[in-house]
Parts: structure tokens; sequence; C-alpha cells
């Protein structure tokens, strides 16, 4: 009986030994921010913006990277720009936001959202650099990022305050969206 106790003893000592072991890290150990100033060309439209090269292994943060649907998506627009001159447009999931940069290239207005905090830093900072007097465009005024939640009615309806002519195009470069709140895209925006 004294030796199972005794045993019992020694294994609680040796879990709060362990405890004593444990260190906690801040999830922001994990990102990978080092982003780097990258060059595109899309017909006669050059983009420079921030972006990683490799993707991380968070299936959320997909959109530190630009992906190869975003890179035809441009190709097409850039080939058929007429069809967004003048045009507002609302991009879902533009990660680092290559395609609405190009957008606005041609656009009166061009909303860029995604869901990730992280991913909308990337964007905001790409949006910025877009808003700088040797890059801009004449109509780059009207090149915004908004949070935006596919399903998530309070950011729709947000950004219908902010917006309220709605869009005349809803973009979407390598995403995957239920039909059911792409409707509500239709409806709503
Ligand atoms: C594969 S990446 C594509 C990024 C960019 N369009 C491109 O082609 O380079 C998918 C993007 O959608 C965003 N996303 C994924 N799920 C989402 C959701 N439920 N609501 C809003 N954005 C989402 C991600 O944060 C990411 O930026």
């Amino acid at each position: 009986m004294e030796r199972i106790r005794n045993q019992e003893q020694n294994r609680h000592e040796e879990e709060e030994d362990d405890d004593d072991d444990t260190i906690s890290l801040d999830e922001a150990f994990f990102i990978n921010d080092n982003y780097q100033l990258t060059d595109f060309t899309f017909g006669s439209q050059e983009i420079q913006l921030f972006c990683l090269h490799t993707a991380s292994t968070d299936f959320d943060l997909t959109g530190q990277v630009v992906w190869p649907g975003a890179i035809l998506l441009n190709e097409y627009l850039s080939k058929n720009s007429e069809i967004l001159q003048g045009c507002t447009v609302i991009e879902l999931g533009s990660g680092v936001g290559i395609t609405g940069i190009l957008c606005s290239r041609f656009c009166q207005k061009v909303v860029l959202t995604d869901h990730n905090e992280e991913v909308l830093k990337i964007l905001k900072k790409n949006i910025e650099l877009h808003s700088i007097p040797e890059n801009n465009c004449p109509t780059s005024d009207g090149l915004v990022a908004e949070k935006l939640e596919w399903g998530n009615s309070d950011h729709i309806n947000g950004i219908l305050q902010n917006h309220p002519g709605g869009f005349d195009f809803i973009l979407g470069a390598d995403i995957y969206i239920h039909s059911a709140y792409y409707l509500t895209f239709i409806r709503k925006i």
C-alpha cells in the first residue's frame, strides 16, 4: 500500500516538473511576415507589391502568396480592360490584392476584401504602396480594403453602408465559396 502511495506521489511530482517546463509561444511566432517586394507584368501594366514566395502551412494564411488563378485572371483582365472602364468592383478573398490593384488602373472604385487579419495587414500595406504618387493611377483613391467573411451579414451590411451604390462586378481568384454565400452577394451587392 505504502509503495503505491509513493508511486502516486512521484507521478504528481513529475507532472508538476513537466508543467514548469512548458513554454508558451505567442501565435505571432508561427507567422511569416517576411514579405518581398515583387514585380508582376500583365500586358502593359506593371504591378509591384509585397507578398510571400512560399505559402504558409496554415490553411488560413493562403492569402499571403499570389495564386495562379490571380495570374490567369489578371492576364484576362489586362487583355480585356475595356470591360472594367469606369466600373465599380468588389473582390472577394483578395489576399495581397494583386487583382484588385490591377482593376484600380481601369475602374472607378475597387473594394478589396479578406477575412484574415494578417492578410488584411499586408493588403492594406499594398494599397498604401499604390496610393503613392509615382505608382498612382487616376482612380486609385477609389482603392480600399474592407474586412469580409463570406456569409457574414454584418460585414456585408457594413460594406454596403460605406458603398451604397453596390458594385458592377464581384471578382475572386482562386477561391471557393459555397453557393448559398455567393447568392447572398448577388442579391445584396
Ligand atoms: C487561395 S487564396 C487566393 C488569394 C488571391 N485571390 C490570389 O489568387 O492570389 C484565398 C483567399 O481567400 C481568403 N478566404 C478564405 N476563406 C475566406 C472566407 N471564409 N471569407 C473571406 N475570405 C476568405 C483567404 O484569406 C485568402 O486570401
